[in-house]
């Protein structure tokens, strides 16, 4: 139990010691936890008697009530409590809607951060942030009402986010005149709720912010039926999420690479479980190669072995490939590299979530895009219902499904937050619009090497969200084929599909360079050109092509290679004066003075299509109406 003095020893030290004091402060643990609640449940007042009755309050908070031209104390001197609790209060009124407060205050035995988040429903944001960092989560509940909507809704939240340590703070005791049978009845009440949330256990406290009862000592004379820890005293004794971080497997994201000279290469990084000693096996992913830990190196110098939440930069015996974004794991342990999965996401945006958008995911250092795909259901945070969907708009919670564009190395979130939990950030406008913890793989890596997968092209075409299709551009050389399939791929690329743009220009350089201008040839051309279409919808791509493609019998031949309706026929019907009047490239005046042989339109024939899809002309349209049109044509993409 906490001695009410303590902070007269800590503050004795001060004066005698001051190398002494420094020393203790920097090497207690560190807490950090979210308070829940709203004014009303006397937060303020609790975060206030917290701060007051540990005494030691940091300098910026001192500044903040001065700010409020009132008289305060420094360090270690007196302050007065009504006073600061108002400050607290007048500050989080201003506050209430940007952001989380941070406040940091120490005991004897520990160093804690408090995040203070404003109550109400459409702050889960808020809530969000704050309880993201936290190790334990203090629940206030007004002794006169008891469980609550909203305690529920904080209570699911706190799960969510992984939070290990409850403490129900049942505040306002003094209200109803210390009453045990009160307490007792919040409390079966709250583990009810407890249980169907998820919460395995939680400490529940009677208490009085405001009188002060059970916060520093316990039990406190008013409630000499409870046998429990003052708030304070547990504080300081709950476990830290470090240390349940420690007892895993070593994994440790890699920030960057340092790299002084040739003969050096660090791999640097905050270990995120596990513990690390020269000489371990460790194995990078998602390539999957291993080797040993020669060297570990902090800025206090090199150690034989690190833990979890230490900065630590890593040496490996062999020169292997590893990179920022990779994960160095415990050879015998290392985490799931996957690219498909099933996740519960925040939304934290005023605009809503676009299913099928393209978003930045931040996860571990690791950054790629990630495509978002309809929510399979929200969730009610006040009565824990599965609600149907189609997006999640501000302060919504879901579960859904991504795809990222390449794989990451996670674990789900109830096992590992650092490699569990990402934020989604927009990728025009870079604000972070939510916040995500991965539930699992949709489909569980065997092996982190990479190795091929079974993916159908469903699979392929869903991970994208789009229907495949070809748009086969067919029209005369410089009727405007490239530059309008260009056009439209911009477009398309703008809307966040997945192309790729195949020109008879560029694919004479490479694929088809043994090609010419033959009957024979051309059919090559445009058969070769079909199958790499294909594939290229089979990997679930929408395609374009700009090709003469002369030929009926070819153009045929590639739309009866694919599905019906994905082989969309876009004619560029450019008269013939009109193209060789242009000229772009020269090659007509060479073909009419007899320079060029079995050139389209002069002396190899154009069998313009008779059905096809899509229409457009040079003459009438500009590329970019051209391409708009086009695109109105085939819409939906999905
Ligand atoms: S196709 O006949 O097989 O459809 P493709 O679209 O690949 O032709 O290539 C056409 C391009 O090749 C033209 O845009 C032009 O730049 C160039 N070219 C060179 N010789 C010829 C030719 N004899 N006929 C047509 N295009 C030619």
């Amino acid at each position: 139990m906490t001695n009410p003095d303590s902070s007269f020893q800590v503050d004795s030290l001060i004066a005698e010691d001051i190398d002494a004091y420094l020393d203790q402060h920097q090497h207690k643990s560190l807490l950090r936890f979210i308070t829940c609640g709203s004014v009303d449940d006397g937060k303020s007042t609790l975060i206030g008697r917290l701060l007051y009755d540990s005494k030691m309050i940091f300098e910026d908070q001192l500044a903040a009530l001065e700010s409020d031209s009132k008289k305060v104390g420094t360090q270690g001197e007196e302050i007065d409590f009504a006073l600061l609790v108002d400050g607290l209060a007048a500050e989080r009124e201003q506050g209430i809607t940007i952001d989380v407060a941070y406040r940091f205050f120490t005991t004897e035995k520990r160093k804690f951060i408090v995040a203070d988040t404003p109550g109400h429903e459409q702050y889960t944001r808020n809530m969000v942030t704050g309880a993201s960092t936290a190790d334990l989560a203090v629940i206030l509940v007004d002794a006169r009402k008891g469980v609550l909507v909203q305690t529920r809704r904080h209570s699911y939240l706190v799960h969510l986010l992984g939070i290990k340590h409850v403490v129900l703070a049942v505040n306002k005791m003094d209200l109803v005149d210390y009453d045990q049978a009160t307490f007792d009845a919040i409390v079966d009440d709250y583990s009810a709720f407890a249980e169907e949330v998820g919460i395995e256990s939680f400490t529940a406290i009677p208490l009085s912010g405001f009188k002060g009862d059970n916060i520093t000592a316990s039990p406190s004379a008013n409630t000499p039926w409870y046998s429990g820890p003052a708030l304070i005293d547990h504080l300081e004794s709950v476990d830290l999420a470090s240390a349940a971080a420690q007892e895993r497997s070593f994994s440790m994201p890699v920030q960057w690479v340092n790299r002084p000279n040739l003969d050096f290469r660090g791999f640097a990084g905050l270990i995120a479980s596990g513990t690390v000693k020269t000489g371990d096996p460790v194995r990078i992913v998602p390539a999957g190669k291993t080797s040993k830990v020669k060297s570990i190196a902090t800025f206090d110098g090199e150690l034989e072995e690190a833990v979890a939440g230490q900065s630590v930069t890593l040496t490996l015996e062999d020169e292997v490939d590893c990179s920022r974004g990779d994960v160095i794991a415990a050879a015998g342990d290392p985490p799931e590299a996957s690219d498909q999965f099933c996740s519960t996401i925040v939304w934290m945006d005023e605009t809503a979530m676009k299913p099928g958008r393209g978003y930045w995911l931040k996860i571990g250092s690791q950054m790629v895009t990630a495509t978002i795909q309809s929510p399979k259901y929200e969730i009610d945070v006040n009565s824990l219902d599965h609600l149907a969907a189609k997006t999640l708009e501000l302060n919504s919670i879901g579960v859904a499904e991504f795809a990222t564009d390449r794989s990451i190395t996670f674990e789900p979130y109830a096992k590992s937050r650092e490699l569990g939990g990402f934020i989604l950030i927009d990728k025009f406008t870079n604000a972070t619009v939510a916040a995500g913890m991965i539930e699992f793989s949709l489909r569980r890596a065997q092996n982190v090497h990479w190795q091929p997968t079974t993916i159908t092209r469903d699979d392929h075409a869903a991970m994208k969200n789009q229907k495949p299709r070809v748009l086969w551009f067919t029209g005369l050389s410089g009727s405007g084929k490239s530059t309008i399939a260009n056009e439209v791929e911009k477009q398309l690329a703008l809307m966040n599909r997945h192309t790729f743009l195949l020109d008879g220009d560029n694919v004479r350089h490479g694929l088809n360079k043994d090609l010419g201008f033959t009957e024979t040839d051309r059919i090559e051309n445009i058969r070769r050109i079909g199958e790499v279409a294909k594939l290229m919808t089979d990997a679930g791509l929408i395609v374009l092509t700009a090709f003469i493609s002369p030929f009926r019998a070819e153009r045929h031949m590639v739309r009866e290679m694919l599905s019906e309706s994905e082989f969309i026929e876009v004619f560029v019907d450019t008269p013939l004066e009109i193209a060789e009047q242009r000229d772009v490239k020269g090659l007509y005046k060479k073909a009419r003075s007899g320079e060029l042989k079995n050139f389209t339109g002069i002396d190899s024939p154009y069998e313009a299509p008779e059905n096809a899809e899509i229409t457009v002309n040079t003459v009438d349209m500009t590329p970019v109406e051209a391409a708009e049109y086009i695109i109105s044509q085939i819409l939906p993409l999905k």
